[in-house]
């Protein structure tokens, strides 16, 4: 019997004012973006903004439902839109921000388990690490090279 143990290691930012240009530039468009999510039953607006290897801006925000699991996240929406408009073309970067009607949008959410999956997929089909941008409207802002290291011992295409 061994242990295994996974770390992984990421940037932590006092605010947007810290990041480099091109990073606090995403977030803000992250930012604008959740003005446009469809998300009338949680109130939890969430825009991504992804910046592709091509130079060009691909946007998703969440998509909500009356009938509640139809709901997309905003990142799902954002590699769905991505894979159908540039098929193939590396993510450089993605910036994911939120408003929340009753809460403070002071701290950085991070993508949930099925976004990680998606998110694994879309690096490794093309072979090349996503860096996710994480703030809300004010606060703290984490910066993560790879998408896949939020989702260590991935189930992956290569089981089969
Ligand atoms: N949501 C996202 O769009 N992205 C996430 O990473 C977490 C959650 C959405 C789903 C739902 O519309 C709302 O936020 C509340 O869960």
């Amino acid at each position: 019997m061994h242990e295994n143990k996974f770390e992984f290691s990421y940037k932590v930012y006092n605010n947007i004012d810290e990041l480099p240009e091109e990073q606090r530039s995403l977030l803000k468009k992250a930012q604008e973006a959740s003005e446009h999510a469809y998300a009338p039953y949680s109130n939890f607006h969430v825009g991504a903004v992804a910046k592709l290897s091509n130079g060009e801006m691909v946007t998703g925000t969440n998509q909500e439902n009356a009938s509640y699991p139809v709901g997309l996240c905003a990142e799902r929406v954002l590699l769905a839109s991505v894979s159908s408009q540039f098929p193939n073309v590396p993510i450089e970067a993605i910036a994911i921000s939120y408003k929340s009607k009753s809460q403070k949008n002071d701290h950085p959410v991070s993508p949930c388990g099925i976004c990680r999956q998606s998110l694994q997929e879309s690096e490794s089909r093309v072979n090349h690490p996503i860096q996710l941008i994480l703030g809300g409207m004010t606060g703290e802002v984490y910066v993560i090279d790879s998408a896949s290291k939020l989702l260590p011992l991935a189930f992956t295409n290569e089981e089969f």
